[in-house]
């Protein structure tokens, strides 16, 4: 994909915040599995999203214009431990709300660390998100933390853990940037079966 821009739209927690509704995709897993950092590798930019080693650093529903065209979204982590009860709580109801409440989202993309066994949550959210009909595409983070030998096996444990048939899965690194281009076909994809050939018209002009 051509990046011409990239920008932030808005940082949304109320549903009268969502921007406008044009195509659409939103990354969820694990805080500090690596969403907003994909975001960065995707478009190339190294701050357009905020990333950090400590987690829970999205909190908000964050709306990334890309090529005035489409969203990406970048949602805020599960999982983190320290966040308090009201805090989950008003996690799980902002992203609820958002999931169920977007026509124009298209599909939902779930991260997971290569390194780590798929969480409790991990599973409840790969569940989730196919209960209210989405395909449950799924991207392997941090492929640069194990080494070549090891990342068949752990890539295969993943998919038995979350029962993923044969289902999308794709293995990146941010830190490397290996997958880019794989990643960005998959996403191209989602938009063209739904009737939008972004890559198709931007190769075009
Ligand atoms: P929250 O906003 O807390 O939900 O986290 P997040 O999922 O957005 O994670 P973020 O992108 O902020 O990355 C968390 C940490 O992992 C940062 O220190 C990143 O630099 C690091 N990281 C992300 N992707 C990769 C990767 O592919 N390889 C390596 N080695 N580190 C990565
Ligand atoms: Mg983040």
């Amino acid at each position: 994909m051509k990046i011409k821009s990239a920008e932030i739209v808005i940082s949304a927690v109320k549903r009268e915040q969502y921007p406008e509704e044009i195509p659409e995709i939103a990354l969820c897993g694990r805080s500090n599995v690596g969403k907003s950092s994909v975001i960065n590798m995707l478009v190339n930019m190294k701050k357009l999203a905020r990333t950090s080693s400590s987690p829970g650093k999205t909190q908000t529903l964050n709306f990334y214009n890309i090529n005035k065209q489409f969203h990406i979204v970048d949602l805020p982590g599960y999982g983190y431990a320290r966040a308090s009860k009201t805090n989950k709580e008003q996690w799980g109801k902002m992203i609820e709300t958002y999931l169920t409440n977007r026509p124009n989202l298209l599909e939902i993309l779930q991260l997971i660390d290569i390194r780590h066994k798929p969480s409790e949550q991990d599973k409840l959210m790969y569940e989730w998100v196919k209960s209210i009909g989405f395909k449950n595409i799924v991207i392997v983070t941090k492929l640069d933390k194990i080494t070549r030998s090891q990342r068949q096996k752990h890539l295969n444990m993943i998919r038995n853990e979350l029962k993923m048939g044969d289902n999308l899965l794709i293995p990146i690194s941010s830190e490397s940037r290996e997958g880019k281009e794989a990643l960005w076909e998959i996403i191209s994809n989602i938009f063209k079966v739904n009737g939008h050939d972004f890559e198709g018209e931007n190769n075009k002009k």
